[in-house]
């Protein structure tokens, strides 16, 4: 594998997923894989979940990791070509990612969209020159449109927790937030869900329908109590719109879930990628309570990235 951006780099998604459950009963049986490898991983933006368990990932495989908060510790860099940098910027990104791949073997980055123009967003330039210019293989940490080592370990979970012989009904339900939050975690789910054997149904108010490039062939329903009838599954996120890019165009009212919304359900488990605003997105209830699955999931990145770093191992 020589990049992980999205489900597209995946040849067989159940393969992988099943990769990572063999991981999770045995992490550390290819702890030779990545000796005298490097692993680099940086953040342009905060993490707690993907910092911990992609280092903990590669540190279990046997690489050297190295992290970097490029946008705190770094010069301050330059994305745009052919400007004249007579401005705050310090190093152009076609030396900083040149040079990091001078020192990894693989490299991992993390970059949130700005979510004020969506072409440029959407065009995914970072990530791109990234792939472009450090010439080693990289992991999407969170990029400005998708967040694949989350899904896959969503994918795991699923996998998991569901029960025997069902083709499990999934929810992917919108909820309440304060402000602008990305599309990302929110389109990589429903680009993953796609490619695994659920059903799957997105709910969310009207002005908030995710781009269709990541939801054609999944149901949109603006009625969340339909939405949740029977599901096994209910995975909460808030997104801003996409229509209106980037704007808040409700308080949510409502749409937070709560052990009332869940009654409508097969008794479903629930999922949240973390960190969640409590009492907000989802119920003190419901956090608290039997169905949800948020820990274990957040144990799983550990196994979705070792088996991503498994296979860019493998093909170094
Ligand atoms: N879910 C997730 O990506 O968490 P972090 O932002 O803490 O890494």
């Amino acid at each position: 594998m020589k990049q992980f951006t999205s489900v597209h780099d995946v040849q067989d998604v159940a393969a992988l997923v099943n990769e990572a459950l063999e991981l999770k009963q045995s992490p550390y049986a290819h702890k030779s894989l990545g000796q005298n490898k490097t692993l680099g991983l940086i953040f342009m933006n905060p993490s707690l979940r993907t910092r911990l368990s992609t280092q903990k990932a590669g540190m279990n495989l046997g690489m050297n990791v190295m992290v970097m908060n490029l946008d705190k510790e770094g010069w301050a860099l330059e994305t745009r070509d052919g400007v004249i940098m007579d401005g705050t910027t310090v190093e152009h990104i076609r030396e900083a990612a040149a040079v990091m791949g001078q020192y990894c073997d693989i490299i991992g980055i993390r970059s949130f969209p700005k979510l004020q123009d969506r072409n440029e967003d959407y065009s995914e330039d970072l990530l791109n020159k990234f792939i472009e210019l450090t010439g080693v293989p990289i992991v999407s940490l969170e990029s400005a449109t998708r967040h694949p080592l989350q899904s896959l370990a969503d994918l795991v979970t699923i996998k998991e927790q569901a029960a025997a012989g069902k083709r499990p009904k999934v929810v992917l339900s919108w909820a309440p937030h304060i402000k602008p939050i990305p599309h990302c975690v929110a389109n990589s789910f429903a680009e993953w869900m796609q490619q695994a054997d659920v059903e799957l149904v997105i709910t969310n108010p009207e002005g908030y329908d995710l781009a269709e490039e990541f939801t054609k062939g999944a149901q949109v329903l603006h009625n969340q109590d339909e939405a949740l009838q029977d599901a096994d599954f209910v995975y909460v996120k808030n997104w801003s719109s996409y229509e209106q890019y980037g704007q808040v165009l409700t308080d949510g009212e409502g749409w937070m879930i709560t052990n009332e919304k869940l009654a409508l359900t097969n008794n479903a488990k629930v999922m949240h990628c973390l960190p969640v605003r409590r009492g907000l997105e989802l119920s003190h209830e419901v956090l608290d309570g039997p169905n949800s699955l948020v820990i274990e999931q957040a144990n799983n990145r550990l196994y979705a990235a070792q088996a991503v770093l498994k296979r860019m191992l493998e093909s170094l």
